[in-house]
């Protein structure tokens, strides 16, 4: 750094663009400002031959050599793609999470990426968000996993390894809280929320050594989090002791002149800087204005120095002075055998039963199924959001996986489109159905109706899906909804006319074969809710961990409004905390699942009746397989501190362990509860475990279980 110009310095913190279709030759200009020193990143080259050409350029004819990193969005698959990131959550397997981010990783590197933005790490609990997609669910312990296992997974074992990609780990922070789940909305976040809810999974990507964070487009109490020193000094760099990078959003910094805290892009630039943004996506106030400000002593020069420290120690972490170049000899290696099959058990293991009634699922051998829905065979839409890189000719479609099948009794779409609102394709959809035993329809949400900026206000199935469901329930025949969607969605209107729901998520490539051999049997849906499911778009925000209230929702004294006596005098008339008209419950609580078999708990106990912080309690469960098949169930421990100094949420999830049980099996389920269970951020912003009553249930989801109380002395 001592030989580099403030130029050169400068430069390494811009972050340049291509356009994914620019063909021919490389534009004299861009090969000259990399040639100056003037781009320290790309994002979205996606032509090789440019790649190797700005990396020779950096390395040769730069006066500095510095290497240039190149960056994409690789968010859940580079070419096979996985499902969407809610769904990867939707397994609780962390390992899942590590095997789709190093697949990703060693498809995404052999064309010269080696650094992903992602995982976004944004605790999403409205599902109105489109980027509920993309994120890890709404709690801070299961989104913790995830982090641990994406970081691990995209970076390996070995960071210069030539299959290494830096991971990102982002928005930081608040995003999902945008208000009304309005993307890119205002965020309030009160400290120990922050501390105590969205800021675990960041923190466990540190820990997990994530080389680079992204600062998120949203206000956080006022401040943007692009130039937020609480935020990204104190919090990321003092206390966190993260060490990498710090990239803006796509012009998150200038955005800052929208969000009213900067009169111009300069201004944008200083706070930027000033509050440790180490490098600029896109935009380029930094490129523009940060010699300026330097020369006008607005932004020290040492200031200036720690951003080109951290960027240039990931640089040096990965690799990439001793060698630059993509490894040409390794091919691409995509759509291998391995990793095709490791989406399709990603995709089993994300999908989430939530109804099955007269067992209709798995379908009977010697029975045969009518294909019918708008996503049966949508090879685009069923790959999710985000997937740049995916190409929908290698989709394998649920029509695909079954036409050849002895199920098959016949294919039709009822609808063009999820939200095709025309009823001129139901008379062949209806006479299929009424030829057939069971009717699976396919439903859900195209691919562009989550992800960013597609939030939405209503979240019932788009369309006319909800009719042409009606008429088909009205042949009598079975019928099974398969959602494959980027959020939950409200199918109140619809649930007492369909006989099973499977929520697939966007499955990605394998979705077809992963739903046959669901919905046959073959293998057993694998997936809980990793975000509480409404019953309509109105109770949102909505997620387990909540608060008790002063006035606690109670079943007892609920009045629904259609009991509401006719000219009543103003009064609670016993009503809580709740909707008269949608109440209090959700539709499936957080953590909910069925399988093909059914479980019993029993016998819960725990190794005394008090622990203090230096012990370790023990709480252990009987879980029985009571079905007739093989089965495995996820044991969730959930834990309540009954009073602290600040107010606690009714119950927090701590740990789970997946059993596999035989017919009949019954198995001991054991968790060790240490002080860290029970640690939280209080008034004081400090961890603190306070002695006093804890409940401790181990059951199904996050409203059900058996209960166990303890105290701390
Ligand atoms: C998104 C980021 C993404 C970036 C680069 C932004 O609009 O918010 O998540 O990484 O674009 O594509």
């Amino acid at each position: 750094m001592a030989d580099m110009t403030l130029e050169e310095k400068i430069g390494q913190t811009a972050m340049r663009g291509t356009s994914s279709r620019v063909k021919g030759a490389l534009p004299e200009a861009l090969k000259q400002s990399v040639r100056e020193g003037r781009a320290g990143a790309f994002l979205n080259v996606m032509n090789t031959d440019y790649v190797d050409e700005l990396q020779r350029i950096a390395v040769e004819e730069s006066a500095s050599g510095i290497p240039l990193i190149f960056a994409r969005d690789i968010i859940h698959g580079f070419k096979t793609i996985f499902p969407i990131p809610i769904g990867i959550s939707a397994t609780w397997d962390e390992e899942i999470a590590r095997t789709a981010a190093r697949i990703s990783a060693i498809e995404g590197t052999s064309v010269g990426i080696r650094w992903t933005f992602a995982p976004m790490l944004d605790i999403a609990r409205d599902s109105r968000w489109g980027r509920i997609a993309e994120s890890v669910g709404e709690d801070p312990y299961l989104g913790s996993l995830m982090a641990r296992g994406y970081v691990e997974g995209f970076q390996g074992n070995d960071l210069t390894d030539p299959t290494s990609m830096a991971a990102c780990a982002k928005h930081f922070i608040g995003y999902g809280a945008a208000e009304g789940g309005r993307d890119y909305n205002t965020v309030v976040i009160h400290e120990p929320l922050l501390r105590n809810v969205y800021l675990p999974p960041f923190t466990a990507a540190v820990d997990a050594g994530a080389l680079t964070f992204m600062s998120a487009f949203n206000e956080v109490n006022g401040m943007p989090a692009t130039g937020n020193q609480f935020l990204l000094k104190q919090v990321l760099r003092d206390e966190l002791a993260f060490n990498g990078f710090v990239v803006s959003d796509w012009n998150s910094v200038i955005e800052m002149v929208s969000h009213g805290v900067a009169r111009d892009k300069k201004q944008a630039a200083e706070l930027a800087a000033k509050a440790g943004l180490d490098m600029e996506m896109t935009s380029q106030a930094y490129e523009k204005n940060l010699k300026a400000l330097v020369e006008e002593g607005k932004v020290s020069m040492e200031q200036l120095d720690f951003l080109v420290a951290n960027i240039l120690r990931v640089k040096l972490k990965m690799g990439l002075f001793d060698n630059p170049y993509r490894d040409k000899d390794r091919s691409a290696k995509f759509y291998q055998k391995e990793h095709l099959e490791a989406s399709k058990d990603a995709a089993v293991k994300s999908m989430v039963l939530l109804k099955n009634e007269e067992e209709v699922l798995p379908v009977a051998s010697g029975k045969k199924v009518a294909l019918i829905g708008p996503l049966s065979d949508a090879p685009h839409e069923q790959l999710g959001t985000w997937t740049f890189d995916g190409e929908k000719d290698k989709s394998v479609t649920p029509l695909q996986a079954f036409k050849n099948a002895v199920y098959f009794a016949g294919h039709s779409n009822g609808m063009a489109y999820s939200r095709d609102t025309s009823e001129s394709m139901y008379e062949e959809a209806l006479a299929l159905a009424n030829s057939a035993d069971v009717i699976l329809f396919f439903g859900g949400e195209e691919a562009i109706l989550s992800g960013e900026a597609h939030s939405r206000a209503n979240i019932d199935l788009p369309g006319k899906q909800e009719k042409l469901i009606k008429k088909l329930a009205a042949t009598g025949k079975p019928i099974v909804l398969v959602i494959m969607a980027g959020r939950p969605i409200t199918i109140t209107n619809i649930i007492d006319e369909v006989d099973a729901v499977l929520m697939a998520w966007h499955p990605g490539t394998m979705g077809g074969p992963a739903l046959y051999e669901v919905l046959t049997g073959v293998q057993e849906p694998g997936g809980r809710l990793p975000v509480t499911w409404p019953k309509t778009a109105g109770q949102m925000p909505l997620y387990y961990n909540h608060k008790n209230t002063g006035r606690p929702a109670d079943s007892s004294s609920f009045v629904h409004i259609n009991d509401i006596p006719v000219g009543a005098w103003q009064s609670s008339l016993g009503n809580e905390s709740h909707y008269i008209d949608a109440g209090f419950t959700p539709h499936f609580p957080f953590g909910y699942g069925l399988t093909y078999s059914d479980f019993r708990y029993t016998n819960i106990n725990s190794s005394s009746p008090t622990m203090t912080v230096e012990e370790t309690l023990e709480v252990s469960v009987e879980v029985t397989n009571t079905g007739d098949r093989q089965s495995s169930e996820v044991v969730q421990l959930y834990i309540r501190d009954l009073v602290g100094t600040l107010t606690r949420p009714v119950r927090e999830l701590k740990d789970f362990k997946r059993v596999d049980l035989e017919a009949g099996e019954t198995k001991t389920v054991s968790f060790q509860i240490t002080k860290q269970d029970l640690a939280y951020v209080n008034h004081t912003m400090k961890t603190v475990v306070e002695p006093g009553d804890f409940e401790v249930w181990v059951g199904p989801n996050a409203m059900e279980g058996l209960k166990v109380a303890f105290e701390l002395k």
